[in-house]
């Protein structure tokens, strides 16, 4: 699987697998040109099909989204275990992300890739449901 940084000539590609994903709430090209040249935020693209988006702050790293097109074929944990080398190697030292705890996939996929919950926040998502609070210690891995 090739995972490569987006360049500004993903933001058309981005907009449509986001789009795609997130029909409820797509981010538009305007975004994630601005996300593209943001010194704060890493794109990333899995062939040409999935994405992740951080940002990279001082030590606190968040994965702002994540998706693929193409579930249950290992793009989300591929694309989640390259945030985690690249916040690392950033300067990093803990990667945060929210979610809604009625998204059993992605409760899925960040409790295997070792994410514990740290918070909650109650009725955060439209649907009223929770956000939840994950969190990795990039510093002691995967053990
Ligand atoms: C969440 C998402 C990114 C997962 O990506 P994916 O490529 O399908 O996940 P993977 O194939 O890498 O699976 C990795 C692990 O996640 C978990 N997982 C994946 N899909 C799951 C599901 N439907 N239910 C429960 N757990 C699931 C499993 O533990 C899986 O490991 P396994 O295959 O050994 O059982 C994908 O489902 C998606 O794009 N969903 C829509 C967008 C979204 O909700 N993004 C996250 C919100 S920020």
């Amino acid at each position: 699987m090739s995972i490569r940084r987006a360049t500004e000539d993903d933001a058309v590609l981005l907009a449509k697998l986001h789009g795609t994903v997130f029909p409820d709430g797509p981010w538009d090209e305007a975004f994630w040109r601005g996300a593209i040249a943001s010194s704060h935020d890493l794109i990333l693209v899995l062939e040409d099909r999935a994405f992740i988006a951080l940002r990279l702050i001082g030590p606190e790293a968040e994965i702002l989204t994540v998706g693929t097109t193409l579930p249950g074929k290992g793009d989300g944990m591929a694309l989640v275990e390259e945030a985690k080398l690249r916040a690392l190697a950033a300067g990093a030292q803990r990667l945060f992300l929210e979610v809604s705890i009625a998204n059993k996939a992605a409760l899925g996929l960040y409790g295997k890739a070792g994410f514990a919950r740290v918070g909650n926040r109650p009725n955060y998502y439209s649907d009223g449901s929770d956000a939840a609070i994950m969190r990795f210690d990039l510093a002691q891995g995967d053990e």
